[in-house]
């Protein structure tokens, strides 16, 4: 009958793409940009090859006791000298994009021009080898590795000075970063039409200024008792004057060369949603300040040119202040919006009278949250991943999504990343480790949240899977592996596909509308 025909040719097809169907009605575009992402320190390796100069993550994680065994970005994945066969593996999955960042110091081993031609090189290879094979490069300018040189400048006064030196917190690694940045527009503008100025400034400025626990290691938060943490607010708001810089920069040369240069350009801010613990005014409000101090902090000043008022409030003298210009400058200071997103969180009012004020996070947002616990009166609002910061909570990304769309305007998003670790991933032989139903379920749940975020009207024009391969995972070292092909450690940094790979490679097929 005509209904047996239908259901066999349903079977059979559903047969073909190894069982992935396409999201029902699922809204991709047929630009979607599919992708997987990585960054410099994070698989590079060859440090010290070519001319390349020290970041503040090489002397970082030089220093014992920083990152797990002792792990460094040394030699990591090699990808310096395996570039064309990391790209085979995302030729292999099917995406159209790859996020990639440039390592400052390889492209200006001091930080300061002139540039090391070796350095271009590279990236200029790896570019043109991506291109070759219909990917499109979506690259990253600032993934945490300031070059040390930079950080040196004014070393002297306090032990963390000496140590670790200043970076961001001297307003001229701006100028700095304008320099470098008009480097990479001139040197590869031509052929990468989609920029990202920074990678998660929360996060390098929270651990790096405020907890002491990345690159470059000051703990301001520590050393002062926790209630008089300043440079956390110093740092960020030098990224976020190098970001209206780099982007005024990025339009002025677009419009003086139009046919070399016709990109768009953004930052990239992460959030993990806020849930309120229960409906009470108190946990909303306090759900909505954690928000605030998280994604708002950035991306305020990036599309309004002000900080949010909570934070003003909270914070009072110590979040420095836009010059007018400045304000003027960063406001709008965008093409599309960029979101990291990878798990949520219950937040309540605390129930004491005066939370202790912390580091620029929940404590002064005065928003009790599962960051400083594992759950709230002990309820775990998702399953945990190999992170202890990582639980596995679909439905957060919808809301994070809608919660972005809202208070924005709507802005074009593309997710540049999302993905999580294994439980006991690292310990597991390599069959076992292959073989990832927690990953493939967690890619499920969340992609099919970003189709609902779609229909209810959120604009993604973009997704990249957070990563391409096992890497260096900043301060849990190797210990942690994010990745959808496997690189073993111990024998070559061979590379193979995870089940998620595969599993990945069939739902970009079912979801790309023409193609
Ligand atoms: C955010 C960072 O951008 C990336 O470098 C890191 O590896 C992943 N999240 C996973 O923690």
């Amino acid at each position: 009958s005509m209904t047996n025909i239908v259901w066999t040719a349903a079977v059979a097809f559903a047969f073909l793409l190894g069982n992935v169907s396409a999201d029902s009605s699922a809204p991709y575009p047929s630009d979607f940009a599919w992708g997987a992402a990585t960054a410099a320190y994070q698989v590079e390796g060859a440090y010290n090859t070519d001319g390349r100069g020290m970041s503040i993550w090489d002397t970082f994680s030089h220093i014992p006791g920083k990152t797990a065994n002792g792990d460094t970005g040394d030699v990591a994945d090699d990808s310096y000298h395996r570039y064309e066969e990391d790209i085979k593996l995302a030729v292999e999955m099917g995406i159209t994009h790859y996020r990639m960042s440039i390592s400052w110091p390889r492209i200006m081993p001091n930080g300061k021009l002139p540039l090391n031609p070796k350095g271009v090189a590279f990236y200029n290879d790896v570019i043109n080898t991506l291109l070759a094979h219909n990917i499109e490069p979506f690259v990253t300018l600032y993934h945490w590795d300031l070059p040390q040189a930079l950080a040196n400048d004014s070393a002297g006064q306090s032990e963390g000075d000496k140590l670790f030196g200043k970076g961001w917190l001297e307003a001229s690694v701006a100028d700095d970063f304008v320099t470098y940045a008009e480097a990479c527009f001139l040197q590869f503008g031509d052929r990468v039409s989609n920029w990202l100025t920074f990678n998660e400034p929360l996060t390098f400025v929270n651990l790096g200024y405020g907890s002491g626990t990345h690159a470059p290691g000051r703990c301001s938060g520590c050393s002062l008792g926790g209630d008089s943490a300043t440079e956390p607010y110093i740092a960020a708001h030098n990224v976020l004057r190098a970001h209206g810089k780099a982007v005024a920069r990025y339009r002025q040369l677009k419009a003086m060369a139009p046919s070399m240069l016709d990109g768009k350009i953004g930052i990239t801010l992460n959030c993990d949603w806020g849930e309120p613990f229960t409906s009470s005014k108190d946990d909303e409000e306090a759900a909505t300040r954690f928000l605030e101090f998280q994604l708002a902090w950035y991306a305020d000043p990036v599309f309004f040119g002000a900080y949010p008022a909570s934070m003003v409030a909270a914070v009072g003298d110590r979040l420095p202040k836009f010059t007018a210009e400045e304000a003027a400058q960063l406001k709008g200071s965008w093409d599309f919006f960029g979101l990291n997103h990878y798990t949520s969180k219950y937040v309540k009012k605390p129930d004491y009278p005066a939370p202790l004020p912390g580091m620029g996070n929940s404590w002064y947002a005065d928003a009790h949250t599962t960051q400083t616990d594992t759950s709230i009166d002990g309820i775990l609002i998702g399953p945990l991943g190999d992170s202890s910061w990582l639980h596995v909570v679909p439905w957060g990304f919808r809301k994070m999504l809608n919660w972005v769309a809202e208070r924005y305007g709507n802005p074009g998003i593309y997710v540049t990343e999302n993905g999580c670790d294994v439980p006991n991933e690292s310990k597991m032989s390599l069959a076992e480790a292959l073989d990832d139903k927690f990953r493939v379920d967690f890619y499920r749940g969340y992609l099919s949240n970003m189709a609902e975020a779609m229909k209810d009207g959120v604009k993604v024009k973009g997704y990249f899977a957070w990563s391409l391969l096992d890497n260096f995972e900043w301060a849990d070292g190797y210990s942690k592996r994010f990745g959808l092909h496997y690189v073993d450690y111990s024998d070559n940094l061979k590379r193979y596909k995870k089940s998620s790979a595969k599993w990945y490679h069939d739902y970009i097929r079912a979801n790309s509308p023409g193609k």
